[in-house]
């Protein structure tokens, strides 16, 4: 598919729709497209930043960015955490996937956010920048990540100056502080 067919926009609420239908889609199950509906409910996560994927005028990709913080005695570095993307079955694999992580990571750095987390696959993200085991760099995940799946929880740094000099444990807007949102 040529990359040119796929147009990205921020989603509106009267894409609600579409967004859950993506997420339904997707993951095979209820439960991500009812973790969307309520985080984009969620005062804590807010701003948001949601994106939609269209091949002409079908939803076919979705991505969410909601706003966490950083635990500490200093205040908290301006941070996101990626949960979840969806990309709809027939269109996994062709890169669409990669273009909504790219122009979210682009959104996050205009409002100046100065990193983002994932919870994911341990061979996908990486090609998109971000670093595995974030808890050894001093950012535990909301709920603690087993060791053998340590590499999944990954932090990307959006500023020059690296990785915030403020460490400690990520906590997420309330519709994802969850565990069984952690678990992989
Ligand atoms: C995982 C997902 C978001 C990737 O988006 P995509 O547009 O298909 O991915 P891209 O085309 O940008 O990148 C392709 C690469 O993604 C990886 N990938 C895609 N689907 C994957 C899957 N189900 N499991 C593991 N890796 C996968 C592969 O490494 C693939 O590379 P390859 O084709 O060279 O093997 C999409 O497949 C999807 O929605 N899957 C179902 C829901 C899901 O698991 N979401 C992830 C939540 S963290």
């Amino acid at each position: 598919m040529k990359t040119t067919e796929i147009q990205i926009r921020e989603a509106n609420e009267s894409d609600l729709g579409d967004v859950l239908e993506v997420e339904k889609e997707a993951f095979g199950s209820e439960k991500e497209a009812e973790l969307v509906n309520q985080l984009l409910e969620d005062e804590s996560a807010e701003p948001v930043i949601s994106l939609l994927a269209f091949k002409e005028n079908e939803a076919i990709g979705h991505i969410l960015f909601t706003k966490a913080t950083v635990d500490s005695n200093e205040v908290s570095p301006s941070i996101y955490i990626l949960a979840p993307l969806a990309i709809k079955p027939g269109y996994q694999r062709q890169g669409i996937g990669g273009m909504l992580i790219n122009e979210g990571i682009e959104k996050l750095k205009d409002i100046g956010v100065e990193m983002v987390f994932v919870l994911g696959h341990e061979d996908y993200y990486p090609r998109h920048g971000f670093k595995q085991d974030a808890g050894s760099l001093g950012f535990a995940a909301p709920y603690t990540i087993p060791d053998e799946h340590a590499g999944a929880w990954m932090v990307q740094a959006l500023t020059s100056g690296g990785l915030s000099e403020v460490r400690g444990k990520v906590r997420c807007a309330d519709a994802l502080n969850r565990p069984e949102h952690w678990r992989e």
